[in-house]
């Protein structure tokens, strides 16, 4: 009887969690589960899970902030159960979320008088921001076309084809055409002259990005303000510009403040930028800053009043959390302009240092500029044997994850490798990272080429080729590539046993 009693309380209570039946059980995966389990088991089970994805700090495909003080993560962990939309409760989040409104656009030099409120919001992140912006847009297009007495079916945005996916998503869900300027190879931003060549009387605005996604350069938005003002006069049309400082944003102003690309331009009309990427807040907030209250089409400001009071909301989404706004304002306060000038400089130069060792392998081309976003872009200068799609899937396994991908249309026959340099990754990550790009480029070098699979493709087009040859080629290319994988397996296995 005591024995009984004995094993069910230690089967429940005692066992530790590795020694209980919930760690022989399946994982649930498709259907809630009809049995309660113990936290400590559903913590462990999840943690076991979670262990597989890669490690934030060594992602160096993302902007996104991956490191915040100690305090800062408390006052994170202290407003996790606060919904920001309910203001009346939180009237000090609300508040602090004003502060940094206005604390942005005092930074983009918006015209903001004595007693006026800047005019902003918090969001989850640039693609919320810029939703908003384009709706803001559209709707004063609208206006202004209807008033004229003509049609408003057909609206369209001039950008570069280097924007980020996020205007292609609002082009998409709000009916409106994205007209993008073609890149070619050596430019890989929008070129003024021929956005403004594209402006025609149905433009809702040009979308200028500082700091593009794919190679960090800043676009020449005073260029752009210059010849839409001459445009404007000619034509009436008032076409405004749109910037997109989701990266840039935090980095102009500290290392750049004489560069004229924010309200100081007059057709400059909004900005968006990213709090959790050089805000140096982890994800979940984006901001975005309108130059007047004439701006913000009023009809697009909700007011309601069940919560308590008569609140203007202007967001995508009701419900979000608080604590990346509450982040936002201790990280402005702490860190001040001093702050935020040391941080960028440093990541400025660690990019410099990452730059300097993949120059110094003599096998890749630099495609990213000296100023603008710290990130290094860079494309092999010879990828008829191996792609730089091999390297970033080789990197893999010393933990680093460093994107490749193709440009933009036209460029698209440009491949380049990205590392994206934040505020914690430091010097000594840099130098190690130069030593595995090495080492992997060792071990390529020693691989069969892949290059056979072209042979095919030129092969298969060529139209003097007879069938029995292409299936030929076809088969001694599986054969080349049944001969990579046996090679790589070896050199994993080899890995795994700690020989090499
Ligand atoms: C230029 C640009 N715009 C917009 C975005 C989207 O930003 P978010 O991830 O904050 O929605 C990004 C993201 O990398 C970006 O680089």
């Amino acid at each position: 009887m005591v024995l009984t009693e004995l094993v069910s309380a230690t089967d429940e209570y005692l066992h530790s969690t590795f020694a209980s039946r919930y760690v022989r059980d399946p994982v649930p995966r498709f259907k809630m589960p009809e049995r309660s389990m113990p936290k400590e088991a559903a913590y462990q089970m999840i943690n076991d899970e979670l262990m597989l994805d890669g490690n934030p700090r060594l992602n160096l495909a993302s902007f996104v902030t991956t490191w915040m003080e100690p305090e800062c993560d408390k006052l994170i962990m202290e407003a996790v159960n606060k919904n920001y939309v309910d203001v009346d409760e939180y009237p000090v989040t609300t508040e602090l979320q004003n502060r940094c409104v206005s604390m942005i656009a005092y930074l983009f030099h918006a015209p903001v008088g004595e007693n006026e409120m800047a005019v902003g919001v918090g969001t989850v992140g640039s693609s919320e921001a810029i939703m908003l912006a384009g709706l803001a847009f559209k709707r004063k297009w609208q206006q202004k076309r209807k008033a004229e007495g003509k049609p408003i079916d057909n609206p369209n945005i001039v950008t570069g084809a280097n924007v980020q996916v996020c205007w292609e998503k609002f082009a998409r869900y709000f009916e409106v055409e994205l007209k993008e300027v073609k890149l070619r190879e050596g430019y890989y931003i929008m070129d003024p002259e021929k956005a403004v060549e594209m402006v025609d009387e149905n433009t809702i605005c040009v979308a200028a990005i500082l700091g593009s996604t794919l190679t960090r350069e800043f676009e020449d938005v005073k260029l752009l303000n210059d010849l839409l003002t001459k445009k404007n006069e000619e034509t009436g049309w008032g076409t405004p510009i749109h910037v997109d400082a989701a990266s840039g944003g935090f980095i102009a102003p500290f290392l750049y403040p004489d560069l004229e690309w924010d309200f100081r331009l007059p057709w400059v009309k909004s900005i968006n930028v990213s709090g959790h990427k050089y805000g140096l807040v982890y994800a979940g907030v984006g901001w975005i800053i309108w130059r007047t209250k004439e701006d913000l089409p009023d009809e697009l400001v909700f007011r309601i009043n069940y919560l308590g009071s008569d609140q203007p909301t202007f967001t995508l989404n009701f419900s979000k959390g608080s604590s990346t706004i509450i982040a936002q304002y201790y990280q402005f306060i702490r860190l001040g302009f001093e702050g935020y000038q040391n941080i960028i400089s440093n990541c400025m130069g660690k990019a410099r240092i990452l730059r300097e060792g993949i120059e110094k392998t003599g096998r890749f081309n630099i495609v990213s500029k000296e100023v603008g976003v710290p990130l290094v872009a860079f494309s092999l200068k010879d990828s008829s044997k191996h792609t730089v799609f091999e390297i970033s899937e080789s990197l893999i396994r010393f933990g680093w994850i460093i994107p490749a991908y193709t440009m933009p249309a036209d460029a698209e026959h440009i491949a380049v490798l990205r590392a994206v340099i934040r505020e914690d990754f430091s010097r000594g990550l840099a130098e190690r990272l130069v030593t595995h790009i090495e080492q992997v480029l060792k071990e390529m070098d020693n691989l069969p080429s892949r290059v056979a699979a072209k042979l095919v493709q030129a092969a298969t087009t060529a139209e003097d080729v007879c069938s029995e040859n292409v299936t030929r080629l076809k088969k001694s290319v599986r054969e080349t590539q049944e001969e990579v994988t046996r090679y790589w397996r070896r050199l994993v296995d080899r890995k795994k046993a700690g020989v090499c």
